[in-house]
């Protein structure tokens, strides 16, 4: 067994991508501008927003967080949506989910200037991305087909099973794995709630990825010998012994499922930290006006 070491191929693609942003700076374009719109007090969020943003630091963006409180009305948060759309300093934003019950996010999402859209979650870039065409990936998929490119691990023909149909990780990452693509040409499985023998098709999968949010689901007698293991989990579990009392796992229980598979990625280090550097990739794509080619920054 061994790990994907997710947080340093992530800190050696920011490396990569600081020195382009400085480039760009250098030849007097301002640096690319992130905005992370934050609704309510959901503490995960909180920290994810605030990571995403010392990474933008990290690499020489600008970046902002919109944080917003918890009641306010879904038609101020479109305000706040369209203000952004039109905003010429602003490359690129996010609307951290999930948002406040009262909030359909469906709609909100819509609001999103698909331009602007460096989640990739607007339906145009998610049609974009599934024909192939240019797009912004949603940043887990990005992040985890890049760490089997990384690593070199071969996913043409492999069985590839999924356990999440989540609009963020697992349906996307099914249509990344499944196209003709370097990181593709799988038969790709996607499990969800309501399938059946789940157990089963885990054991068949040669590459199994867990994008559930249920800690430790995935234990040993459901991995085949030799398979590769992806745990996109992030989920707090009590530990008296940990200074907060708490501890991150992921959705696959790692010291027991360790010994058995080819590759595995920890949590954290592992998925984590590609997620965050999807976010910056497609904020320099925006930056760049790759997808939508009209004019560029400073241009
Ligand atoms: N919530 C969990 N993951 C994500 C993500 O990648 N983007 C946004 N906007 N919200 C999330």
């Amino acid at each position: 067994m061994a790990d994907i070491d997710g947080k340093s191929l992530a800190l050696q693609m920011q490396e990569q991508l600081a020195q382009e942003v400085q480039s760009a700076v250098a030849a007097g374009k301002r640096p690319p501008h992130l905005v992370a719109v934050l609704v309510g007090e959901n503490p995960a969020s909180r920290t994810y927003v605030r990571n995403k943003m010392l990474a933008c630091k990290r690499v020489g963006m600008t970046s902002q967080i919109l944080a917003l409180p918890n009641e306010t009305a879904e038609e101020e948060l479109l305000e706040h949506i369209r203000a952004l759309n039109a905003d010429a300093s602003v490359d690129g934003f996010i609307v951290q989910l999930p948002l406040p019950s009262h909030i359909d996010s469906d709609k909100v999402l819509l609001h999103i200037a698909p331009e602007k859209d460096v989640d990739g979650f607007h339906p145009l870039n998610i049609g974009r991305m599934t024909l192939g065409l240019p797009s912004y990936v949603p940043a887990t998929p990005w992040g985890i087909t890049q760490m089997l490119l990384h690593y070199n691990i071969p996913t043409e023909g492999k069985q590839c099973v999924i356990l999440g149909r989540s609009n963020i990780v697992g349906r996307p990452l099914s249509i990344l794995l499944s196209q003709n693509a370097p990181y593709g040409n799988a038969t790709v499985t996607v499990l969800h709630s309501r399938s059946r023998n789940v157990e089963r098709h885990c054991r068949e999968a040669d590459i199994l990825v867990a994008a559930i949010g249920k800690p430790h689901f995935v234990r040993a007698d459901m991995v085949k010998e030799g398979a590769v293991v992806i745990d996109v989990g992030i989920n707090k579990i009590p530990d008296p012994d940990a200074p907060k009392g708490y501890r991150i796992v992921g959705d696959v229980d790692y010291a027991a499922v360790k010994d058995k598979c080819s590759w595995i990625t920890p949590v954290p280090g592992g998925v984590g930290p590609m997620t965050v550097t999807g976010l910056l990739y497609n904020t320099w794509k925006a930056y760049r006006r790759e997808v939508y080619h009209s004019t560029p920054v400073g241009v």
